[in-house]
């Protein structure tokens, strides 16, 4: 049987990029200072079967119209930019869309990886980066980077926007709690405005964006050590610091005070912040508390982030 006769199903192309969190660094790693950020065990899968063109044509759960439109905005730049091979796409995700998680990140690597496939030429490391860039932008105006890198490495990274990008290797396992607060502004508009701001009072936050970025290096030492009581202290400390510059709200920093309550070794937002998205706390075991408020209605998951296991 050769290949164009086997049935569509059987033919099917199959991607799948992780989400991400930021343990440590976002929004000062718009500016050049390092993140250290993760993948989730969540993500967006993509199947592709051969088609006349190529086509993104269904995502589940559906999009709304506006989420739609950018999709398929995205995906025709970076199908143009691979020589639009006749596949047509298909989406699924497990990701919460518009929380921070890096959802976008993980479409643009998932549907870059699939039609790179779909191409069945081998490719680089670094060509599925620049593609899924591509794909980022259109959706972020201009991303730091950290979220599609991490997707595609897929292992925990101390990122940089310029400079070198080191993949961490974690001695212990790192997990987290990741609770969903609620619906955010856009994460663009949440960067734009603290660009404002940033702009008006340099001095002051070059000052805040330098620590941020300096708590960023010492977690990547502290996972690398298995020293989760620092990476969580360090983490506290990072939550202050958004705070800071504006980036919290009343209902994040109640979830992050009520984390702490739990046990949680260190809690804070992850992502851009602003008014709602999601917040995470680092535990030994984060399952019992994940249980717990499940019960209690508040929407959270865990995951393993880093740790000998994942290596
Ligand atoms: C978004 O996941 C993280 C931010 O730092 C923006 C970016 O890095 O592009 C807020």
């Amino acid at each position: 049987m050769t290949a164009a006769s086997l049935p569509a199903d059987a033919r099917a192309l199959q991607a799948f990029g992780p989400g991400k969190i930021i343990l440590l660094g976002e929004h000062a790693v718009v500016y050049g200072h390092p993140a250290l950020a993760a993948p989730l065990s969540k993500g967006v899968r993509v199947v592709g079967v051969p088609a006349a063109k190529c086509l993104i044509e269904a995502a589940e759960p559906a999009l709304k119209p506006e989420q739609k439109e950018a999709l398929e905005r995205a995906f025709a730049k970076v199908a143009k930019a691979v020589g639009a091979p006749g596949v047509s796409v298909s989406l699924s995700s497990d990701l919460p869309v518009s929380m921070g998680l890096g959802s976008s990140g993980a479409v643009a690597v998932a549907c870059a990886r699939l039609l790179l496939q779909a191409k069945g030429k081998p490719f680089t490391p670094e060509k599925l980066e620049s593609l899924a860039l591509l794909m980022e932008r259109e959706f972020h105006g201009t991303p730091s980077g950290v979220d599609h890198t991490t997707s595609a490495r897929g292992t925990m990274l101390l990122y940089r926007k310029r400079g070198p990008i080191r993949a961490v290797k974690a001695r212990r396992p790192v997990k987290v709690l990741v609770a969903l607060v609620g619906e955010r502004t856009a994460t663009k508009v949440t960067v734009a405005q603290l660009r404002e701001r940033q702009a008006r009072w340099p001095k002051t936050y070059r000052r805040l964006f330098d620590e941020v970025g300096r708590l960023a290096e010492l977690g990547a030492k502290a996972a690398a050590a298995g020293d989760l009581a620092q990476l969580g202290d360090l983490m506290n400390i990072n939550h202050g610091l958004l705070c800071a510059l504006g980036l919290s709200s009343e209902r994040l920093d109640a979830m992050v005070h009520q984390l702490r309550a739990r046990g949680a070794l260190g809690a804070k937002i992850t992502g851009a912040g602003g008014d709602g998205g999601a917040v995470i706390a680092l535990f030994q075991e984060p399952e019992p508390t994940v249980a717990h408020l499940l019960n209690e209605g508040v929407s959270c998951f865990s995951s393993l982030l880093a740790g000998p296991e994942t290596l």
